[in-house]
């Protein structure tokens, strides 16, 4: 099934997000940045932090034509304080905070066997550390506010594993029991977190890393069940409704948007994919 293309102020009730501010860390690129577009477009004010702030250019331009309210930061998430800074600076700009969106991650494919101390620690500090930190320093508003959401994006190989990508995998399982334990912690006090589990879609971070050449990436279609990448204007739609008050009773949950990949993972005993004379209803 082709994907279906809305545009990001259809995705909700205009206005959703209207008056409300979030912060969106990696915002520049791939899915952050189509989540930071939904958001805008859906009413909030939206600041988007990475590390190299030439990323941020092309929403910078997009909001200015379309008049959305935005800024851009620069954050390396794996600073703690920097994180704390920042989200002070936020919070004491505007008043307060709605949503985070931890979105930044590393990743490439390395063999576990080969992947030095420092290659662990360099997609564990992005994705782990960076996460938690900003999770944190959200929270502390947030708890004072007595209101807010937070969205973790993992995948699904948090608990399938994947030969590869020991580091990520482990991080993002890491992020998804922190999700689980944050949202536990922090129900009572307004405050919802959730994950969401993609399937692969193209941004230039996976393409570079995951699947640099053609074939690659055919190989990685081939496996998904509905034959096609996730867009990733149908990954963000799913986070954005996650964050809207059409889910303000769901908290601790993990969406998977992955095109039924992580349940063909092995496919044992048929693949299910080639109708023949033996397939005929019966
Ligand atoms: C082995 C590698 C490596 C590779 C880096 N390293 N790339 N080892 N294979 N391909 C090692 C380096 O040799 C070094 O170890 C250590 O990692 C740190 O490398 P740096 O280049 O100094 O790291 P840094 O500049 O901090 O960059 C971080 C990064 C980079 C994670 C390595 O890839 C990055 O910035 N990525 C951001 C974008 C991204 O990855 N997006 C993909 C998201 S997709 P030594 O020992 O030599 O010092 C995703 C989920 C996909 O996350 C799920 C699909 C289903
Ligand atoms: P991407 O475009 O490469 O996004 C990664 C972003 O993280 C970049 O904007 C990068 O910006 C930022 N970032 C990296 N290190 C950072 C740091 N230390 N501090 C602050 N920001 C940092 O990749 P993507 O595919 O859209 O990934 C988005 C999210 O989806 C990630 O959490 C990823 O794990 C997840 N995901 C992706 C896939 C997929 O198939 N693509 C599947 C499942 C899950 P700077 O370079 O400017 O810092």
């Amino acid at each position: 099934m082709s994907p279906i293309l809305v545009p990001q102020s259809q995705w909700l009730p205009s206005k959703t997000f209207a008056g409300q501010v979030a912060l969106v860390t990696g915002g520049g690129t791939g899915l952050g940045l189509e989540i930071s577009r939904g958001l805008a477009a859906l009413g909030a004010h939206v600041a988007i932090a990475s590390r190299n702030q030439a990323h941020h250019q092309a929403f910078l331009e997009e909001a200015q034509a379309q008049g959305w309210s935005v800024e851009s930061l620069a954050l390396d998430v794996r600073e703690a304080s920097a994180c704390r800074d920042l989200i002070d600076g936020l919070v004491e700009r505007h008043g307060k905070l709605d949503h985070l969106v931890n979105n930044a991650a590393g990743n490439f494919v390395c063999p576990s066997h080969r992947l030095s101390a420092n290659a662990w620690r360099a997609v564990l500090s992005i994705v782990l550390d960076g996460t938690f930190y900003c999770s944190k320093h959200a929270g502390i508003h947030m708890l004072r506010q007595g209101f807010g959401t937070q969205l973790n994006i993992v995948a699904t190989y948090a608990w399938t594993g994947m030969p590869g990508v020991v580091h990520s995998a482990s991080a993002k399982a890491g992020v998804l029991t922190m999700t689980k334990t944050l949202a536990a912690e922090w129900a009572p006090y307004g405050i919802r977190v959730n994950a969401v589990a993609p399937g692969p879609f193209a941004s230039e971070g996976a393409k570079g890393n995951l699947w640099p050449d053609d074939e690659t990436e055919e190989r990685i279609r081939r496996n998904v069940p509905m034959g096609r990448f996730a867009t990733t204007q149908e990954v963000a739609a799913q986070c954005l409704w996650l964050m809207s008050p059409a889910c303000a009773y769901v908290t601790g949950d993990c969406l998977t948007i992955d095109g039924g990949l992580s349940l063909g993972a092995g496919r044992l005993f048929a693949d299910g994919q080639r109708p023949g004379k033996r397939d005929e209803p019966r």
